[in-house]
């Protein structure tokens, strides 16, 4: 018997692509439901070659469901969440919401997998800020050689990480500036098409963005809470992919050499990294894609055992939805979870 999965925020960017992932790797579901808002109740999206029709959230009862992949926004997870939880259906959830809470584990199975143990406190389990997944796959295994000290990251990050409005305005920008029409700016805060702007998520007191404290935050959560790092996030034009600039400062020596060998091995990464033209990954390429790409490792002369890298990954897959189905894997893969219709 397999199990009882709900995906919830299933007409979304990340649930559409939960509903993908699911079917590509075959996870053991006997039956997958497809959640969202009332306005979209009886419409259709694609499991594989099956079309589910979408239920309303509000009021789908979980009791026979083992495992809800959330992804419809942090004011909707603070609501629904604890009450499935308590349905005794395991959260796995995308939004911020849990992130920072104490009995709740955010995981990257490359990272942390034994964190997991703990989720049946809330049964909620949390998924990292897309930024962040990738950021960690790529800096354990370095952390694990090396002893990071310090990681300064610049992101530029894509527009679909904004939702399916996100996407729609870059588009919708783009041709406006084509055909001479007005560009009107909704989503973002200035215009994005041709452009990039270095604010995403809410200002916080001291001036960073919420988007960049969660990298700080989610980095020594999952990592190592001694770890420095600094960040400035950036949206830029790009429809898929996010791409980070990350300068990352050792306690032991390491050569770029060295990097590239221990990524090379390392779980969820791919090193893409000739020193010629196209060489490199850049985010276009990574779209669809599971890996996280490492190109441009390079040694840091200007302080003591430093390196430089380009860490780019697919944000809806690796960054949000894969990382999900990764952990359901985890649960079932550690006997943490037992399907109910089995287990009646
Ligand atoms: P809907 O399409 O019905 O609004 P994205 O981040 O790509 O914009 O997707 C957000 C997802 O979260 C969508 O599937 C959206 O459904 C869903 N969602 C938003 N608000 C709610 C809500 N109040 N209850 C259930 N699902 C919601």
């Amino acid at each position: 018997m397999g199990f009882k999965i709900a995906v919830a925020g299933a007409t979304g960017n990340v649930g559409r692509e939960m509903l993908n992932i699911l079917s590509e790797r075959g996870f053991p579901a006997d039956e997958v439901v497809a959640l969202a808002s009332a306005r979209s109740q009886g419409t259709e999206v694609s499991f594989g070659d099956k079309t589910l029709k979408v239920q309303n959230l509000e009021n789908y009862d979980f009791s026979d469901t083992d495992i809800c992949l959330m992804s419809a926004g942090g004011t909707v997870s603070q609501k629904y969440s604890p009450k499935i939880g308590a349905q005794g259906c395991v959260v796995i959830d995308n939004s911020s919401a849990w992130r920072y809470d104490a009995e709740v584990p955010l995981i990257v199975p490359e990272v942390n997998p034994d964190a997991i143990a703990g989720f049946s406190k809330k049964n909620i389990i949390a998924n990292p800020n897309c930024s962040t997944a990738q950021l960690v796959v790529a800096l354990k295994p370095l952390h694990d050689r090396a002893t990071i000290k310090r990681v300064v990251v610049s992101t530029y990050q894509s527009v679909s990480g904004a939702g399916k409005e996100g996407m729609d305005e870059l588009f919708q920008q783009t041709r406006a500036v084509f055909v001479a029409d007005p560009v009107e700016s909704k989503k973002f805060t200035k215009r994005i098409a041709f452009n990039v702007i270095p604010h995403i998520d809410n200002f916080m007191e001291d001036g960073y963005t919420k988007e960049e404290w969660k990298v700080l935050a989610e980095t020594k959560k999952m990592l190592d809470p001694k770890i420095k790092v600094t960040c400035t996030a950036v949206r830029v034009p790009v429809f898929i992919g996010h791409s980070e600039s990350v300068n990352i400062e050792f306690e032991k020596e390491i050569t770029a050499d060295e990097a590239r060998e221990i990524l090379r091995e390392a779980p969820g990464c791919q090193v893409i990294d000739k020193h010629e033209n196209g060489g490199y990954i850049t985010p276009y390429e990574s779209a669809g894609e599971d890996a996280t790409y490492i190109s441009r490792i390079r040694e840091d002369a200007t302080v003591e055992n430093g390196l430089n890298m380009w860490v780019v990954s697919d944000n809806l897959r690796k960054g949000a939805a894969l990382n999900a189905i990764q952990i359901a894997e985890l649960l079932v893969a550690r006997g943490l979870i037992k399907a109910k219709k089995q287990a009646a």
